[in-house]
């Protein structure tokens, strides 16, 4: 793959502040990209975004007023989106009887609505200019059911069809529409949401026990492949979930 691969291409990145939108946010500067990082933890977002020299806009995906706004403020700066990358996301781990009104609104406003929302904002302008890409972050757990995830679960599968049907709807538009579907990688999600926080020996026994390759991923190889999709390395892939597991999806 060339260094290069995305030079001088404007791109968003939500979720940006940590985990793997962090570490795409990396990956998509050295490729040079000119990236905008959205997330709403705004000390995180500032400190990647001063590391990488990329720009902040600190906001809620959920909303949509904030999605049109961010979308249209980054086409005022640069006079266009290329690629938006949706890794913004939040997990509730709980089976439907410990799943509250609120969590489970909280997860699908995020990891539904702020997709959703990103996305129709971003093609509005892609579309007209006849180009551009969007990676959606999905799950594993997208594909197939899991175990005391029920919200989460429901919402990355919401993510797939997202990414597909949109990738239908454009793409004869010169829009591609694409989603990583990552397994269980080494981010602060990972450790998150339990009753009891894993330690790291814990969380090496789940990859042990679960995972063929026997092992986390690092955040970075997931970004790799992001980078991939978003890239004109792919321009044959649209509507493709494209599994990041070490083997999981494999059995
Ligand atoms: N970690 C895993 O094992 C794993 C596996 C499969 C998929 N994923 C998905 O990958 C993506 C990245 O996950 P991660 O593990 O890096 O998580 P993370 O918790 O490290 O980072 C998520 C980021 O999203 C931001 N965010 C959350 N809600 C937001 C909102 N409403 N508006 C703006 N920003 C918001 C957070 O502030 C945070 O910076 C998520 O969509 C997640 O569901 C994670």
């Amino acid at each position: 793959m060339s260094i290069e691969m995305l030079s001088g291409k404007v791109t968003v990145v939500t979720g940006g502040a940590s985990g793997m939108g962090a570490a795409t946010v990396w990956a998509f500067v050295k490729a040079g990209a000119i990236v905008t990082l959205v997330d709403r933890d705004e000390a995180g977002a500032c400190l990647v975004a001063e590391e990488t020299g990329s720009s902040v806009i600190v906001g809620d995906v959920s909303d949509p007023d904030f999605c049109n706004g961010t979308v249209d403020s980054v086409v005022a700066t640069h006079g266009c989106i290329d690629v938006l990358v949706n890794a913004a996301g939040v997990i509730h781990r709980a089976d439907a009887r410990d799943t509250v009104d609120e969590d489970w609104r909280r997860v699908m406003s995020v990891n539904v609505d702020g997709v959703f929302f990103m996305s129709r904002a971003a093609v509005r302008h892609m579309v007209p200019r006849g180009s551009g890409s969007v990676v959606n972050f999905g799950s594993i757990w997208g594909g197939v059911g899991a175990v005391g995830v029920l919200a989460y679960s429901a919402s990355k599968g919401a993510v797939h069809q997202i990414t597909r049907s949109m990738a239908l709807d454009h793409a004869d538009h010169g829009v591609r529409i694409n989603a990583v579907a990552p397994g269980e990688v080494d981010t602060p999600m990972l450790a998150s949401g339990h009753e009891v926080p894993p330690t790291a020996a814990d969380l090496e026994r789940l990859a042990e026990e679960t995972i063929p390759v026997k092992r986390l991923a690092h955040p970075d190889e997931i970004a790799r492949v992001a980078l991939f999709l978003a890239s004109d390395e792919a321009s044959y892939m649209t509507g493709a979930i494209v599994p990041v597991d070490g083997g999981y999806s494999a059995s």
